[in-house]
């Protein structure tokens, strides 16, 4: 029986984010983009920004208009924060799914969330109702959501690195020390100063130290998987480099390094996008560049001591392939379709 392709929307396509879409959806059998939205660049083509972008090169970013978002199967909101909030409970109403690659809908405590982003929320019982879009979590009621809130790119590297442990409940402390270090397309494409080559080539430094937004997010997540409070300090750090993240998460635990590899490789052997690695392997970023994978190695320096180091594409596993992996399966498909299983290297 012959299916029929969706049509999916993206707000917001000329950001990082919107373009890796562009780049993964170019590819998959299934659906095509018929809504593609900037403000900044409505009326100009494509192939006229993005001349790599063949398969879209004819295609004209429009403004975002509710008619034509709402006419879509899906769409993704590949937008700052608090922009999907206002429009999505109208979408859903009129049967459209919605993936917001921003924050709106990634808690399931709204209280964390006005407290973290210092706003009130526009969508609060739409918000009770959002999946959070982790597929080796929370995969068969992502797959019935309406509303998926796709994780952040930290949380992402960072949940992964923990889940088996909290999930078989042996963190011996419930203090996690979460150490991230992203490259700069982390901040998206708007120009800042402190993001120019000059500034952040052959330059490392922490930031967000007292506190991240991502911190909670880690936290709201831990928690309700181990089923009791996690408590996380997360440091991020700019790396003078363009894609990446690699978070080390430092933990205490009773098990063996040789059965937390043992319990780690169980978990993750069925699942397609996260490798653990051998004992002595140090995950590199350059392992996932451009790829939907996210590796995990496993050390310990004395009994009772986990260290976990875990690496992701931030614009791929970290947003947009993680987007189209959630996309397959509230469409029913394939999860992997589409989605970059290797690396680019060099
Ligand atoms: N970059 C990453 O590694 C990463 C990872 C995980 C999650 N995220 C999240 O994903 C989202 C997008 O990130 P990004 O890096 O792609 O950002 P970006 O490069 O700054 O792009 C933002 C896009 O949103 C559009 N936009 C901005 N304000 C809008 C509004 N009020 N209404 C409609 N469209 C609007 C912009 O186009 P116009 O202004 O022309 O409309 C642009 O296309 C953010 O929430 C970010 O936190 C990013």
């Amino acid at each position: 029986m012959e299916t029929q392709v969706k049509q999916i929307g993206i707000v917001g396509g000329t950001g990082y984010t919107g373009v890796e879409l562009l780049r993964m959806l170019a590819v998959h059998p299934e659906v095509e983009v018929n809504c593609l939205t900037s403000r900044s660049e409505a009326g100009k083509l494509v192939g006229a920004l993005y001349p790599w972008l063949h398969a879209y090169s004819d295609v004209m970013f429009e403004a975002p208009s509710a008619d034509a978002l709402s006419a879509c199967d899906l769409v993704f909101y590949a937008t700052p924060n608090q922009i999907a909030m206002h429009d999505a409970p109208a979408l859903v109403e009129a049967g459209c799914r919605v993936i917001d690659l921003a924050a709106d809908f990634r808690f399931s405590d709204l209280s964390v969330w006005e407290h973290t982003y210092q706003a009130t929320h526009a969508a609060p019982e739409l918000a009770k109702e959002a999946v959070y879009g982790l597929p080796e979590c929370y995969r068969e009621t992502i797959a019935n959501a309406s509303l998926v809130g796709n994780p952040g790119c930290y949380p992402t590297a960072s949940i992964l690195a923990l889940l088996p442990l909290v999930e078989a409940g042996l963190l011996s402390d419930t203090q996690v020390i979460l150490d991230g270090k992203s490259g700069a397309s982390g901040a998206g494409r708007n120009a800042r100063t402190d993001l120019i080559v000059a500034e952040a080539s052959d330059n490392f430094h922490a930031y967000g130290a007292d506190g991240h937004r991502h911190g909670p997010e880690i936290a709201d997540q831990l928690t309700h998987i181990a089923g009791q409070s996690i408590e996380v300090t997360f440091v991020p750090h700019l790396l003078p480099m363009i894609r990446g993240i690699e978070v080390t998460a430092y933990v205490s635990t009773s098990m063996p390094i040789e059965e937390v590899r043992d319990l780690y490789q169980t978990r993750y052997a069925s699942e397609p996008l996260v490798s653990v690695v051998d004992s002595g392997v140090h995950p590199e970023t350059r392992w996932v560049r451009g790829s939907n994978r996210c590796t995990i190695g496993l050390y310990s320096q004395r009994p009772g001591q986990l260290i976990v180091s875990s690496v992701i594409d931030n614009l791929v596993k970290g947003a947009a392939g993680q987007a189209i992996q959630n996309m397959n399966l509230m469409l029913g498909l394939d999860e992997t379709l589409a989605v970059p299983m290797h690396a680019l290297s060099p």
